[in-house]
């Protein structure tokens, strides 16, 4: 009920009609005014495609595989610019029972005031980012990673069970997902809003689907378009330390300190890990017959005309 109510209300925002909670208009401006550089580095992407592995595969290549560095939380070292928008984070630190000094700083404020190079997080639609991306005044390097919409939506819906009291089952939640109800509203006019600006934005697109297939070669790819040069031993470390049961059983990035917080006080309305099975092709086993046929038709009827590519078996 209280993380829930962290979430109630809705609005539709900007040209795509993008759906985020009522909180976020209270940043909706300064995010649109935030000022971006050129040295930052972003990572975009929808929510459940792989972001927190692409954020840690990306600051580890431009740090040089400091892996001892990287023993910092990621939230510290690549926070998400618009985290405290989604929700009033004052109910849920109440409902933790923390102590005021226990509460995280304003997202925000705390991305703003980086040290340059600051490594930024972001889910929003291309709609949403700061005016300066929408006049391509600034032109920092961004990496998009996207993944299979089937997985990415089974991966979201336990997410929401997990972390933030969804009561939702899967089935219904596919539902509102194909119908753009969910945060950060349509799958595809998110892709496709970065996608149609490849050519004017400085972006890099990946795929969860080709990091599982070839790690090393994403790795090399991602350098060369961070213009950082890596011996092979460095790409052999950050593969291993990019591995799933590495990145699970690694507390700076696999959120369990937060999600045991929620599990003391059984606000989770299912178990499990934010890391939770790391595979290709997981809705198979989840979602019905039915629902992935949904599934199929809706991605052959957003596909058409587009040249964006994506495994989508
Ligand atoms: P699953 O729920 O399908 O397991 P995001 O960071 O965008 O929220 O994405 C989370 C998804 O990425 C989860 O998918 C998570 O398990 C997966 N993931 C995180 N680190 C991974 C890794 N090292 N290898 C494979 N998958 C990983």
């Amino acid at each position: 009920k209280i993380l829930n109510d962290l979430h109630t209300g809705f609005v539709l925002l900007g040209e795509d009609r993008t759906c985020m909670p009522e909180h976020f208009l209270n940043y909706a401006e300064r995010i649109k005014n935030f000022e971006v550089k050129n040295e930052d580095v972003w990572v975009a992407s929808y929510p459940k495609t792989g972001t927190t592995w692409t954020q840690e595969m990306v600051w580890m290549i431009a740090n040089n595989v400091d892996i001892k560095a990287g023993e910092k939380s990621l939230s510290d070292r690549f926070p998400f610019l618009e985290l405290s928008s989604l929700g009033d984070e004052r109910k849920l630190y109440k409902a933790l029972n923390l102590d005021p000094s226990e509460y995280e700083p304003d997202s925000y404020e705390f991305t703003k005031d980086m040290k340059s190079p600051r490594f930024i997080k972001t889910h929003l639609p291309f709609s949403l980012l700061p005016d300066q991306f929408q006049n391509g005044s600034k032109t920092p390097k961004i990496i998009y990673v996207s993944r299979n919409p089937k997985d990415a939506c089974v991966s979201f819906c336990h997410h929401g069970r997990l972390l933030e009291g969804w009561r939702t089952d899967l089935e219904s939640f596919a539902k509102l997902y194909m119908a753009d109800k969910v945060m950060y509203g349509s799958y595809w006019k998110h892709i496709l809003g970065y996608w149609e600006k490849r050519n004017s934005l400085n972006i890099l697109f990946i795929k969860y689907e080709e990091m599982k297939a070839n790690l090393p070669e994403v790795i090399k790819k991602v350098a060369k378009f961070l213009e950082k040069e890596l011996e092979e031993e460095q790409i052999e470390l950050l593969t291993k330390h990019l591995s799933f049961e590495s990145m699970k059983n690694n507390r700076a990035v696999n959120v369990e300190s937060f999600v045991e917080k929620l599990r003391e006080r059984n606000l989770c309305v299912e178990d499990g890990a934010f890391m939770r099975s790391g595979v290709v092709g997981k809705y198979k086993e989840e979602l019905s017959p039915e629902t992935i046929k949904k599934f199929d038709e809706w991605i052959k009827k957003n596909v058409v005309g587009t040249s964006f590519e994506q495994e989508y078996n």
